[in-house]
């Protein structure tokens, strides 16, 4: 029965999503942290130099996005090439007048109730006939609790981050990619239909993005063993582990907002909901994820080495060595007095440095995978 469902969804042949329900294991220590580490750029008011252009968010919708008359479209827009636009720069498609709008949520409601209520259910509620089946609850959008955003933790998600989810999909869960099943054109539409599922999007203001980096620098040691340190420094260990298998000391305590158990995610896995480019976890580390444990590292970042007085809590995840880079590491840091004195392009290029070295080291943790190497391989993989 579920098969006949998913297939009528369109989403034959999509895997079941398998939840690894890893067991807390004793901490261990996080290996091969004995190398030096190499200060953070940040500290001496340089900043990596990019170097590599970031994939577009999916959000460009560039193709015009004219509102339906409620008939078949023609023309399947097509996404544009990942490595050409980057997000910065992508436009959003032109304002609509409330009667276009209208049209446009009418058609998305239609494609809403064909392609997507099995699972989110027809009212939006995640009580569609196939979600008792799935191990992920499929998300209920009367909450408006979204999870990929390029908003400030607990913001509503833009329309853009909502096509970026639709365009494609949750890897790693049953929802899937719309992009080739659904037109442009359409999936806007049916985004738009979201939007009326919660009264959150009428009431509240929009909101604007939070500045996302236009380009990825190059990852190398040094940054990854960076990364580790401050992986260890802001403790997401206590959740995702030493290791990353998301077997942490807290990790088994984890609920998300509608009291289900929340996974800290398994690193080591290779695949993420949010997406596995680069930017998708950076945005991860920017934004949090809305509705579960997972919080934001936004300005929780900006502490200087004073924020961190005792740093014997941090024995049970690193080694002796670990131990000395980490001091040291922290010795380099400015104090946060200094860091709130310099100039705000200088602290936010702190910032981001630290997520792009988290990021550097988060992925290379999905190296030992089979999946993980075919991913960073291919790195636009959303099926
Ligand atoms: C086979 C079941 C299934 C179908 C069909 C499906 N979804 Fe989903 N969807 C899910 C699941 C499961 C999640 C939750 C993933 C998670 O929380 O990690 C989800 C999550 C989402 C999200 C949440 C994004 C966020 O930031 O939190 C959006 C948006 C979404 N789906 C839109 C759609 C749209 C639009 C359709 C139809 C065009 C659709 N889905 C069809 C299962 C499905
Ligand atoms: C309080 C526990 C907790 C802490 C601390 C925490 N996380 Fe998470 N994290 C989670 C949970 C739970 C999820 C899964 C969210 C979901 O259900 O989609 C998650 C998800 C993620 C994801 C997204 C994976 C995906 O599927 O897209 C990344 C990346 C991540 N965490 C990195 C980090 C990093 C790096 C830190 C430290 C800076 C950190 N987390 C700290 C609990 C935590």
């Amino acid at each position: 029965m579920l098969v006949g469902l998913l297939e009528r969804s369109g989403v034959a042949g999509c895997a079941m999503s398998i939840v690894l329900l890893t067991a807390a294991v004793a901490v261990a220590q996080v290996g091969g942290d004995e190398a030096p580490v190499a200060p953070l750029e940040g500290a001496s008011g340089e900043t990596a130099v990019p170097a590599v252009e970031v994939g577009v968010e999916g959000d460009a919708v560039d193709a015009p996005v004219a509102p339906t008359d409620g008939t078949a479209p023609t023309d399947v827009a097509r996404a544009p090439d990942d490595a050409v636009a980057p997000e910065a720069a992508a436009p959003l498609p032109p304002h609509l007048d409330a009667a276009r709008l209208a049209i446009a949520e009418q058609r998305g409601r239609s494609i809403y109730r064909s392609r997507c209520a099995t699972c989110h259910g027809l009212a939006g509620d995640s009580r569609g006939p196939a979600a008792r089946f799935l191990e992920v609850v499929p998300r209920d959008f009367t909450s408006g609790a979204y999870k990929w955003r390029t908003t400030t933790s607990g913001e509503l998600p833009t329309d853009a981050d909502l096509m970026r989810t639709v365009r494609r999909g949750a890897p790693g869960t049953v929802m899937p990619s719309w992009e080739g099943r659904l037109s442009l054109r359409d999936m806007w539409a049916v985004v738009q239909y979201l939007k009326t599922l919660s009264a959150r999007f009428r009431e509240e203001p929009t909101v604007a993005p939070l500045p996302m980096p236009t380009s990825v620098p190059t990852f190398d040691d040094a940054s990854r063993r960076r990364g580790r340190l401050v992986y260890v420094l802001l403790q997401c260990w206590t959740c995702h582990g030493t290791g990353g298998r998301g077997d942490g000391p807290a990790a088994s305590t984890l609920r998300d907002d509608s009291g289900l158990r929340a996974i800290a995610y398994d690193f080591t896995s290779g695949q993420m909901r949010g997406g596995t480019r680069p930017i998708d976890i950076y945005r991860t580390f920017a934004t949090g994820v809305n509705g579960t444990p997972m919080p934001s590292y936004d300005e929780a970042l900006l502490v200087g080495r004073d924020g961190y007085p005792d740093l014997s809590r941090y024995r049970q995840a690193l080694s002796p060595a670990g131990m000395r880079n980490l001091t040291a590491f922290v010795a380099q840091m400015p104090t946060t007095e200094a860091l709130w004195a310099m100039p705000e392009e200088r602290r936010a290029a702190w910032g981001t440095q630290m997520r792009w070295d988290l990021v550097a080291y988060v992925l290379s943790l999905s190296e030992g995978s089979a999946l993980g190497r075919y991913l960073s391989a291919a790195p636009y993989v959303t099926r």
